[in-house]
Order: structure tokens, then C-alpha cells, then sequence
């Protein structure tokens, strides 16, 4: 991890990769992020599943293992375990102590359903434990998530969950193309929990590689790439400094900056046509009135 990290910050231009924004505190900036009235995609998601969650229970397989990806605080597939009815819930996640607390509270709640937590970082292999059941498995990954992976990455990942499956499907939330004006508050809100989620992400990595990165050299900055059809989130240099790290240093300039994520934005055809690429099938979508956001069942 430590390498992966250190041969970023060396390249020009710099740049992490965004999972490293997800540390204890970074997970609850996130969660407030969904809260911001600028943030449109977490409640606009929501009204989807609210209005056809019962459409799409009709379409998963019966008794199949809800697998949760990226569960963070395991809120969302909560609210559909009385419409589903799954048999198992395994929520993954690479925030450990986070999903562990989260988990903890939602067994209480639903005592009657099993359930696993799996620490992993599935977004470089999504190899599933046994213990996550040998059955059709429902793989469940709402809030766009997709969107932070290149559109190559994001097939590779597809395949794999094709895969990962069991002859069960993939229930997949998909943020869509639309005006700049709304995309960029979005991600570069007036509160400025964005910019303490972006830059939230140096002492995570002061943590984890060592480096001695201050807070106050670093300011968020966030902006459409229309040709990409991507947000950029980056971290720009007040001023001219260097990084040190055990064995090594990065100069950055003033102005220079560290590309910290993206958030691809899909059009709905293209995304379903990534999906059959992926090799699923029958996809059916539920999007909202404005067609802002899509949610997608793939069958495996
Ligand atoms: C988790 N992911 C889908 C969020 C997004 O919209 O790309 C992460 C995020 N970054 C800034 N705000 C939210």
C-alpha cells in the first residue's frame, strides 16, 4: 500500500487513489457529504429504490445472498432487507473499524438474518470468502460508486462481479450525465465538507506512507472535465514546498496539484451497453423524473 502510495505522489502530475479518502473520519465526512442539499445523488438514489423496490424484488433470485459493497454505514441495503427478504447479508467494505460498528448496531435490529462483514479493498479483486455463501448472490452497489472507476476499470470490475454472482445479478446505482451548473456544487459544496473530505485525505496519508504533508499548504478543488464526462477532484499547493517521506521527497510548485479522484458521469445507454459487454443480461433500469440518476438490475 505504502509503495502504491509513494509511486503516485512521485508522478507527474501526482496523484491517489481514491480509497484512500475512506479512513474512520473520512467515512462520516462522506456520510455528511450524502446529507448536503448540493449533494443530489444520495437522495435522488433513494427515491428510485423507494418508488420500485418492489419491482426489482420481483426480479432477484429467491433466498440469494444480499452482498453489499461498499457498505459504509449498511443504511441503504437496510432499508430493502423487508423487500428483499435475503437470506444472508455480507457487507463489504475497506473501512474496517467503521463496518464493524455499523454492523454491530444492524444485527441487533434484525437478529433473525445472518450476517458477515468482509474487509476488503474489492475494487483491485473481488474474490468473496467462502463464508459469503455458494448460492445466487445479489450484488448490490448503490450510490455510483461505479462512477469512481475509469471506464476500463470499470468493465474489468464488472466482469469480475459478473463472476462473483452466482448465476444471481447485480443491483448497481449509476450517477448520469447532466448540467455542469449542478454537477459542481455537488462537489465543491458552500459548507466545505467536500473540500474536509478531500482534504481530510493528507493526514490519512501521513498515517499510512509516513509522508509530513500539512493541512494548511493544501486547498480542495473540484471541477466538470465536460470532454471526460468525469468530476475531478484534486489538491492544490498554496505555495511552493516539499514532502518528505522515510527515504524519499516530492517538490510541488505552487499551483501544482494531486488528482485525488474522479466521478464519472454515465450516459444511461452507455453504461447498459458496458454492462452487456461485461457479459450480463436482461437489464432492466429505474431512473428518477429529471433522469439524473439510474439504477440497473444486470442478471448474471
Ligand atoms: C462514493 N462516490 C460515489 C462519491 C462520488 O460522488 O463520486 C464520492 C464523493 N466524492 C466527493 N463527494 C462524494
Amino acid at each position: 500500500m505504502r509503495a502504491e502510495l509513494l509511486q503516485g505522489l512521485l508522478a507527474t502530475p501526482a496523484f491517489t487513489s481514491p480509497k484512500y479518502l475512506y479512513d474512520a473520519l473520512g467515512s462520516k465526512l462522506f456520510e455528511a457529504i450524502t446529507e448536503l442539499p448540493e449533494y443530489y445523488p444520495s437522495r435522488t438514489e433513494a427515491a428510485i429504490f423507494e418508488a420500485h423496490a418492489t419491482a426489482m424484488a420481483a426480479l432477484l433470485p429467491a433466498g440469494a445472498t444480499l452482498v453489499d459493497l461498499g457498505a459504509g454505514n449498511c443504511e441503504k441495503a437496510a432499508r430493502l432487507f423487508p423487500i428483499f427478504r435475503p437470506q444472508r447479508y455480507v457487507a463489504v467494505d475497506i473501512s474496517v473499524e467503521f463496518l464493524r460498528k455499523s454492523l454491530g448496531s444492524l444485527q441487533a435490529q434484525f437478529p433473525a438474518l445472518a450476517m458477515l462483514g468482509v474487509g476488503m479493498d474489492f475494487s483491485s479483486s473481488l474474490t468473496l470468502p467462502p463464508q459469503a455463501g455458494t448460492g445466487p448472490r445479489v450484488l448490490f452497489y448503490p450510490g455510483s460508486s461505479i462512477g469512481n472507476f475509469t471506464p476500463d476499470q470499470a468493465l474489468t470490475f464488472l466482469r469480475q462481479a459478473r463472476a462473483a454472482c452466482n448465476g444471481g445479478g447485480l443491483l448497481i446505482g449509476v450517477d448520469l450525465v447532466k448540467p455542469a451548473e449542478v454537477l459542481q456544487p455537488a462537489y465543491d459544496d458552500e459548507l466545505g465538507v467536500t473540500a474536509a473530505f478531500n482534504r481530510n485525505l493528507l493526514p490519512h496519508l501521513n498515517q499510512l506512507a509516513g509522508t509530513d504533508f500539512r493541512l494548511s499548504d493544501w486547498q480542495h478543488v473540484a471541477f466538470f472535465n465536460t470532454g471526460k464526462s468525469r468530476i475531478e477532484m484534486h489538491l492544490q499547493a498554496l505555495q511552493a514546498l516539499r514532502v518528505c517521506w522515510p527515504g524519499g521527497e516530492r517538490r510541488f510548485a505552487k499551483g501544482e496539484r494531486i488528482h485525488t479522484e474522479n466521478s464519472y458521469k454515465w450516459r444511461q445507454a452507455d453504461f447498459a451497453a458496458l454492462l452487456k459487454t461485461a457479459g450480463f443480461t436482461h437489464i432492466p433500469a429505474w431512473t428518477d423524473e429529471r433522469g439524473w440518476f439510474a439504477v440497473f438490475w444486470a442478471q448474471a
